[in-house]
């Protein structure tokens, strides 16, 4: 059967808007954060120590990471932020992170447009990360992009994504984000993977999975990866950030879209819809764009 509960991670404040066009105050981005926590998201990641010039809408980390202390106190180290390198690290040490995430890549194209490396260069600058972050005490995440499909390369072999995943996830991380940063993904394509890493020893409870609704699939997705027994589900409210690499307004999976289906199979998540909804209307104003999320359009009104 189908899990009892789930845990929705939101990325809507980083992976979100990092691909929005709009640049939103400092100020914006740490009430969208508390808002977030406020409807009772259980995780929320916040930004990303990357360098500003790769992602100019996150280039204010730092002064959004010190205003959320002053208002969350030490809640604001439980926001995980992105980092990809000892760089980063020490940015988001100094900022008192206590949950990281780094991203690699399960292709060679999107290792070098992402990363600035290739596909074997880039454990040379995650594992030193990794190996800091745990002996000062962090957690870790690992997400690995491009898992079905490449926008240059095309297809991606299973076997190509599961040892690039496993690797990444044995540096040190507590838990591998499988991502389809493209949305082309496929639910026979989700359990054929999930498969693939199960057979290769990793444990369900070890994976999320992070979707992007570009070609509308995220939730019939959503649904053969719960069928699978995975239990945490990267969202991001109002289905903000479109992507870079389609021309598409749609982004990731929305939060909302997701609550509803959960909401629908019984399943717990202890998030407040309503509050989720207002929220993403209150953002849509800030970016100037309706949000593309059915859920939201339907609940919000004009
Ligand atoms: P690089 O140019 O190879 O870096 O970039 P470098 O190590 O050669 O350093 C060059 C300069 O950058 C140096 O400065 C460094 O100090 C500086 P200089 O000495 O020349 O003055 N630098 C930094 N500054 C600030 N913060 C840093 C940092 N690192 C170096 N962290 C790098 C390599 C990885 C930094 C670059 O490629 C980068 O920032 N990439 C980030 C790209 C990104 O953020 N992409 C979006 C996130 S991934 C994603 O969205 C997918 C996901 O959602 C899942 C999915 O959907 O698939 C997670
Ligand atoms: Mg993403």
């Amino acid at each position: 059967g189908l899990p009892e509960r789930v845990t929705i991670y939101e990325v809507g404040a980083r992976d979100g808007l990092q691909n929005e066009k709009a640049l939103v105050p400092t100020e914006v981005k740490a009430e969208f954060v508390e808002r977030l926590l406020a409807a009772g998201l259980p995780v929320v990641e916040a930004t990303s120590f990357v360098h500003p010039k790769w992602v100019p809408q996150l280039a204010d980390a730092g002064d959004l990471m010190t205003l959320l202390h002053e208002r969350l106190g030490a809640r604001a180290g439980e926001l995980p932020v992105l980092v990809p390198n000892e760089r980063g690290l020490d940015r988001a040490l100094e900022l008192g992170a206590r949950h990281i995430a780094i991203f690699g890549s399960a292709t060679e194209t999107f290792a070098q447009k992402n990363l600035n490396r290739g596909l074997d260069e880039q454990f040379a600058m995650f594992e030193p990360t990794v190996v800091r972050a745990r002996e000062a005490g962090l957690d870790v995440r690992a997400y690995v992009s491009m898992c079905f499909g490449d926008p240059w390369e095309g297809a991606v072999p299973l076997e190509q994504v599961v040892t690039v995943g496993k690797r990444l996830f044995d540096l040190g991380a507590s838990q591998l984000s499988l991502g389809d940063t493209i949305g082309v993904g496929t639910a026979g394509h989700v359990t054929a993977l999930l498969d693939a890493f199960g057979a290769a020893g990793m444990a369900v409870d070890q994976l999320a999975l992070h979707f992007h609704d570009t070609y509308g699939q995220a939730l019939t997705n959503t649904y053969a990866a719960l069928q699978a027994g995975v239990t945490t589900y990267d969202a991001s409210a109002g289905g903000l950030g479109g992507c870079p690499y389609a021309k598409s307004a749609t982004g990731n999976l929305a939060t909302e879209d997701l609550v509803w289906m959960l909401d629908g199979l019984g399943i717990e998540h202890g998030v407040d819809l309503e509050q989720v909804v207002a929220t993403s209307a209150w953002m849509a104003g800030h970016l100037g764009r309706p949000s593309p999320s059915a859920v939201v359009r339907a609940l919000a009104g004009d």
